[in-house]
């Protein structure tokens, strides 16, 4: 056994654990995957993905083959690693406040294995300051607390990393130095940082992305409002005009990430962040917008609506969050018929995309997959094509 190239990352078999490992792997270090869901280790260790990630198959078999990668739920595996990398879920509560009480709580369970030597990295998402708090935890058993926060796409870790310039920040200069060592292993460019500043580049670089969205949603609303097309408006508007041509489509702006940092930060600064709680508002009411627009043309008890689409973006099966999900709930409590499809995403409920624009009266194209392009609609049906993908 090497302590120096061992490596266990905490919440492993998750989206950012898990292609991680397996990035870190393929450059020669030993990975342990550790993870409580036990569902996911089974799949993982048995050469299987646990979900969409571009090239991220054939990795996973050969790093089991060379014997450099496994997964377990076994958390005192963590003794035998150098590097222990922490990349769980940091969820917000129902309040839209950062939940830190699970996320602090692990710290508390992994003090008990560290040791003086170990390299401990936040890879997750963090409420500003919570790293302060942390390493107040751990600090008598171990001082190398860093922080470098994921800022991949989700699905494209592997293509991505190394392209990247990867922040690192820390607590001692030990664990800044070892860690920024780790990362030009699989990273071009290293950014050193202080860790609140890495804290609020991770927090404001996602909410600026969820603001700017929220932009052309507003506008898609006020293009519907005056039965115009906000994709044609948006074409006209970046037409050899180079100030608009970083506009955003307009669409289901959800995931796990965007909303949920936006609210961290927002809390971070007591709840005075008006631009995020606008962008919220407006992002997350595009289902109930959408439906209001067709009962003001339909009873739609009299419909079938068929929702093309449940996963929070093109070409995943991650429904986490998604704003597919919220409009079906909406409209099955509106007790309208709903027929529901997916690409990727697997379901019973599910039909074919052919089936299910033949037997919907009303088409809500909720996620924009590539396949979606070429669909033929028949002109006595109702599209809402929220994305453009198929307007024309
Ligand atoms: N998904 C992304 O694209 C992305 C990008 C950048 C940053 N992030 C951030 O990274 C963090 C993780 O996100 P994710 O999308 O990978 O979440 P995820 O839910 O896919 O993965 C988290 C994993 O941690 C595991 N886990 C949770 N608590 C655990 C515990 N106590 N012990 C062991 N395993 C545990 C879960 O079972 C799960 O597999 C979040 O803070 C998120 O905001 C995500």
């Amino acid at each position: 056994m090497n302590f120096k190239r061992n490596i266990s990352i905490i919440g492993g078999a998750g989206h950012v654990g898990f292609p991680l490992g397996l990035v870190l792997s393929s450059k020669g270090f030993k990975v342990s995957l550790i993870d409580k869901d036990k569902t996911n280790i089974k799949k993982i260790n048995n050469g299987q993905i646990p979900f969409l990630e571009e090239n991220s198959e054939k990795l996973l078999n050969s790093m089991i083959r060379k014997k450099r990668i496994h997964a377990t739920d076994q958390l005192n595996e963590i003794l035998k690693s150098k590097y222990i990398v922490v990349c769980i879920g940091t969820p917000i509560t129902t309040q839209l406040n950062p939940n830190l009480k699970t996320f602090i709580n692990f710290f508390h369970q992994l003090k008990k294995f560290l040791k003086k030597n170990q390299i401990v990295i936040i890879r997750s998402s963090i409420y500003p300051g919570i790293c302060d708090k942390i390493y107040k935890i751990i600090k008598k058993k171990c001082k190398n607390l860093s922080y470098c926060p994921e800022r991949i796409v989700q699905g494209k870790l592997i293509l991505e990393l190394p392209d990247l310039p990867q922040l690192v920040s820390g607590k001692s200069k030990k664990a800044i130095l070892e860690s920024g060592k780790l990362f030009k292993k699989i990273c071009k460019k290293i950014i050193y940082t202080k860790v609140i500043e890495a804290e609020l580049v991770k927090l404001f670089s996602n909410a600026y992305r969820y603001i700017n969205f929220a932009i052309s949603n507003q506008f898609y609303m006020i293009c519907q409002n005056q039965n115009l097309n906000f994709s044609k408006i948006r074409n006209i508007m970046r037409e050899g005009y180079m100030r608009n041509a970083d506009i955003p489509i307009s669409g289901f702006t959800a995931g796990p990430c965007l909303l949920k940092d936006t609210m961290q930060l927002s809390s971070f600064y007591s709840h005075k962040f008006l631009l995020g709680h606008s962008a919220m508002h407006i992002n997350e009411g595009i289902p109930k917008f959408i439906i209001n627009k067709l009962e003001n043309k339909f009873n739609l008890k009299k419909k079938t609506v068929g929702v093309l689409g449940l996963t929070f973006k093109a070409e995943t099966d991650d429904i986490r969050d998604s704003l597919s999900i919220k409009l079906l709930k909406l409209l099955r409590l509106r007790r309208v018929k709903t027929l529901q499809s997916d690409e990727f995403y697997k379901s019973k409920k599910n039909i074919s995309k052919k089936d299910l624009v033949e037997k919907s009266d009303i088409i809500i194209l909720a996620t924009p997959h590539k396949a979606y392009k070429k669909l033929k609609i028949r002109k006595n049906k109702t599209l809402v094509d929220i994305w453009g993908l198929i307007d024309s």
